[in-house]
């Protein structure tokens, strides 16, 4: 897992579950960048989750996690960006599931929804499992054609 470089971010309702999972990427050597505010002041979380999204929509980095209140609004604002297939996962089979169908490249966590541990788990599982391809390739192909068209 060491070869995957990873951007983190959160808006104020994850500073600590950002700090929780930044000790995690740390102790599975996995390198990372990091933004979002050190206190609890209140940020928006749009500018965040579309600066993690472009760094992974350009392979600046692997992969990126996004961290909100519910993880929600975190997701929608990450999904704008092309290229991005961003999972908001609350449970440790959808974790290994959206890896490999959706080839998600983006996870967003709720941290008033999980405990830290619970979290955890969540992440190293999707850190750790790989796209399945054939049959969800071809569905994610519709996916970026869909995007990629003029509407
Ligand atoms: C901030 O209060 C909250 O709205 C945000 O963290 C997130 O849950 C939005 O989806």
């Amino acid at each position: 897992m060491s070869a995957l470089k990873v951007a983190l971010s959160s808006d104020h309702g994850g500073i600590e579950l950002r700090k929780t999972i930044a000790h995690l990427l740390e102790s599975l050597d996995v390198p990372y960048q990091e933004f979002g505010p050190e206190a609890n002041e209140s940020v928006d979380y749009p500018n965040l989750a579309f600066t993690v999204a472009n760094k992974v929509a350009t392979n600046e980095v692997d992969r990126g996690i996004l961290i909100c209140g519910t993880g929600v609004g975190m997701s929608i604002a990450a999904n704008k960006v092309p290229g991005i297939r961003c999972a908001l996962v609350g449970d440790t089979f959808t974790a290994h599931a959206t890896r490999e169908h959706n080839d998600s490249n983006v996870i967003a966590l709720g941290a008033r929804v999980l405990g830290p541990g619970l979290a955890a788990d969540i992440v190293k599982i999707w850190l750790e499992t790989e796209f399945e391809g054939g049959r969800h390739e071809t569905r994610l192909n519709q996916i970026a054609a869909f995007e990629q068209a003029e509407h």
